[in-house]
């Protein structure tokens, strides 16, 4: 505990309380007050008000929900509070970021500063000086569940994040700051996933448990780049500390600004999708093609062998049942891996999408064939959700994909479709492009195929922690610490 630091304004006068561990009685005089964290407060506050017991009569408890939500309180029976407060009580509410409290004059003279309030370590409060923005660039990240024979995609998930400080202009703060994050029920993912058995012969390089292709593991700094910060690579799984039984494709990251002197500035809690959901045991389980080797991975590089072998290009031949675990981006180009395969062998992409063109319906089930998937519901955003749109929708069909020519770098644009001035993309992707002050536009509508609202709820919370409700970051206070008498993200 110790000391904690409340501007409280009433009747438009600031008040400095500071509060020594006392309950201390505080008069209300004025009937609304707006309590302000402060960079002292970490995370317990004391707050004047909250749960209160009226005598007995009636116990409120205040579920301040949204940003500057107005609570008016009526009490029922005797409004006289006696007793000590010890705190801390335990914890009856969250803290949202920003919140005034009315309540009605003829209330007890007086109220007990009381119980604890938790503010829960993600909950950027909307008074405090600064905020953090922060998302996951793809929308999804796929994986392959099982390396032993093959890998079309290894785990590999990127968090990009802005800092604001908030003032009347906000500044994006890049310097002088530090961004970390952690995976609170996921730090480790040896044991999740053989990934690490693997790595020699997949990619050439021994990495230590839980690091990833890049060096990060499940926790660290992220790089300061140009107006953001990334961490990129990060080896997650599907699979909570917590239960490895059941995938948790929407993995919480706990992501933390801080100071020079280590002060936490700001944090929130962002969405880590990743699957393993690749369904191509739909159509390659033993006995199809008239392959059972016993594993889908096999049927599918023995089924791979019948049709190619002979093609394999020089200094890859063989059969690639026997040269296990296989790269697909060995011989096929994947702009996902950075990989340049071999020239005159269709880029990974081309070559599944062409094969298999006429084998799935042009449909978002089609696609999820493939894509994580039935379970997974990878597309989970706005525009699937209320206005029934689809993988196809954007992307069109099989044989579209199939002819992208730069896989993965030329992909549907926003501006395609939604063609008001103010809506322009100022980079060929959706994920590099910025627009209002240089926020990043997955920074107010989250990433593609997640465009908010989306339909899973993990992606919610850190909206709901920075304006109180879920949906698009539309509040101007959550950057402008007064509200602008004009403009706006696209105007
Ligand atoms: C809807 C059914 C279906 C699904 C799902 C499916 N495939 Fe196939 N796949 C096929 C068919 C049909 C063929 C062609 C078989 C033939 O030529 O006899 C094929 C062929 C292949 C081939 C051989 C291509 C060649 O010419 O060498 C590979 C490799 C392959 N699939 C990989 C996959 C992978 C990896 C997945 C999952 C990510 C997958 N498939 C999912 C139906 C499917
Ligand atoms: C040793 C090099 C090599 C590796 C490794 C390799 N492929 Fe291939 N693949 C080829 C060649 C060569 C072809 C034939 C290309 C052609 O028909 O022009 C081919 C064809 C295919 C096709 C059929 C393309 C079409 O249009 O008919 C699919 C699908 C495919 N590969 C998927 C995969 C997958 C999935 C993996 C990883 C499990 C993989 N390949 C690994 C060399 C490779
Ligand atoms: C048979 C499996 C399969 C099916 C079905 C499938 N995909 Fe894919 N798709 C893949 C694989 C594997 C990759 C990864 C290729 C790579 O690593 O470069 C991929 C990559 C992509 C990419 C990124 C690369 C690019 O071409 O831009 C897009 C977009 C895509 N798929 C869209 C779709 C859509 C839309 C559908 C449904 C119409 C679909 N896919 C159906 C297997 C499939
Ligand atoms: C294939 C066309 C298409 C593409 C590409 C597309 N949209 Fe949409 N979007 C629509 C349509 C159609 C609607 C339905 C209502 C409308 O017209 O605004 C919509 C609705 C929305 C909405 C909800 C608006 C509301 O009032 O509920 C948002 C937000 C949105 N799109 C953002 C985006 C973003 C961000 C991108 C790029 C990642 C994007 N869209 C790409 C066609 C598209
Ligand atoms: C509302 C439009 C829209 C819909 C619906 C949509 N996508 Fe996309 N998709 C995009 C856009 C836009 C990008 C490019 C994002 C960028 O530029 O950063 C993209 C990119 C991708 C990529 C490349 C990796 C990435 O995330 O950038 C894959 C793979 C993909 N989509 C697959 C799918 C699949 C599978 C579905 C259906 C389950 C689907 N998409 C539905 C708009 C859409
Ligand atoms: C500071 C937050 C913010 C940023 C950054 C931002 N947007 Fe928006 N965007 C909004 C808000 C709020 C709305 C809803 C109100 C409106 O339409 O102006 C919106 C609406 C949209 C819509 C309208 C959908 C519809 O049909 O109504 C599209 C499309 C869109 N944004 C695309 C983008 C793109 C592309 C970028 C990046 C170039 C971007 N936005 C950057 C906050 C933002
Ligand atoms: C995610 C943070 C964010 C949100 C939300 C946001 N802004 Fe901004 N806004 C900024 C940044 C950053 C700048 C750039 C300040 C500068 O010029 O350095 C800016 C600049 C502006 C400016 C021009 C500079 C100034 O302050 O005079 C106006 C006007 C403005 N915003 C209005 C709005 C309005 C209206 C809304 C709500 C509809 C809004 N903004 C929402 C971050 C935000």
């Amino acid at each position: 505990m110790g000391k904690n630091t409340w501007k409280v304004i009433g009747s438009g006068i600031v008040i400095i309380l500071v509060m020594i561990l006392v309950a201390r009685p505080i008069y209300a005089s004025a009937n609304t007050i707006v309590a302000l964290a402060t960079e002292m407060v970490k995370d317990v506050v004391y707050l004047p008000l909250g749960q209160r017991d009226f005598g007995g009569h009636a116990t409120q408890t205040f579920t301040p929900t949204s940003k500057a939500s107005t609570m008016t309180t009526t009490p029922t029976g005797t409004s006289t509070v006696t007793g000590t407060f010890i705190p801390p009580l335990t914890p009856t509410f969250t803290l949202t970021p920003f919140w005034t409290l009315t309540w009605t004059p003829t209330l007890t003279p007086f109220i007990t500063p009381s119980p604890t309030l938790t503010r829960t370590p993600t909950a950027t409060a909307l008074a405090a000086e600064y905020v953090l923005l922060g998302w996951n660039d793809l929308g999804m990240h796929c994986y392959n569940r099982d390396f032993q024979d093959l890998a079309v995609l290894p785990p590999y998930n990127n968090l990009w994040v802005q800092v604001i400080q908030r003032g009347d202009p906000p500044q994006i703060v890049t310097t002088g700051i530090t961004v970390s994050y952690s995976f609170p029920d996921n730090t480790y993912s040896v044991g999740k996933s053989n990934f690490w058995e693997y790595d020699v012969q997949l990619f050439g390089v021994d990495l230590p448990p839980n690091v990833g292709l890049t060096g990060r593991g499940l926790s660290g700094d992220m790089d300061p780049t140009g107006d953001h910060f990334v961490a990129e690579g990060i080896p997650l799984t599907e699979f909570d500390d917590s239960d490895w039984v059941n995938r948790q494709p929407y993995q919480l990251a706990s992501i933390v600004a801080k100071d020079q002197f280590g002060n936490v500035l700001a944090s929130n809690q962002v969405v880590a999708p990743v699957s393993t959901e690749m369904r191509c045991d739909n159509c390659h389980s033993d006995g199809a093609f008239g392959i059972s080797t016993g594993r889908v991975e096999t049927n599918i590089l023995t089924l791979h062998d019948e049709e190619n072998q002979n093609d394999y290009p020089s200094g890859h031949e063989g059969p690639l049942m026997d040269r296990r675990p296989i790269l697909c981006a060995e011989c096929h180009a994947s702009n996902a891996l950075g990989a340049p395969g071999v020239s005159g062998v269709p880029n990974l992409s081309r070559a599944m999408h062409s094969k298999h063109d006429g084998e799935v319906p042009d449909t978002t089930d089609g696609c999820y064939n493939c894509h994580p998937g039935p379970s997974t519901l990878c597309l989970r955003d706005v525009m699937s959700n209320e206005y029934g749109m689809g993988c196809t929708s954007c992307h069109g069909g099989m044989s579209e994909v199939k002819n992208n020519p730069n896989p993965w770098l030329n992909e549907p644009r926003c501006d395609d479709c939604h063609t008001d001035p103010g809506y322009e993309q100022n980079n060929p992707l959706f994920r590099m492009s910025t627009g209002h002050g240089g926020v990043y536009c997955e920074a107010c509508h989250d990433s593609t195929h997640g465009i908010a609202p989306s339909s899973e709820p993990r992606d919610a919370i850190k909206f709901i922690n920075l304006q109180g409700y879920a949906g698009t970051l539309s509040e101007c206070t959550v950057c402008h610490l007064t509200q602008p008498s004009f403009g706006g993200p696209h105007q």
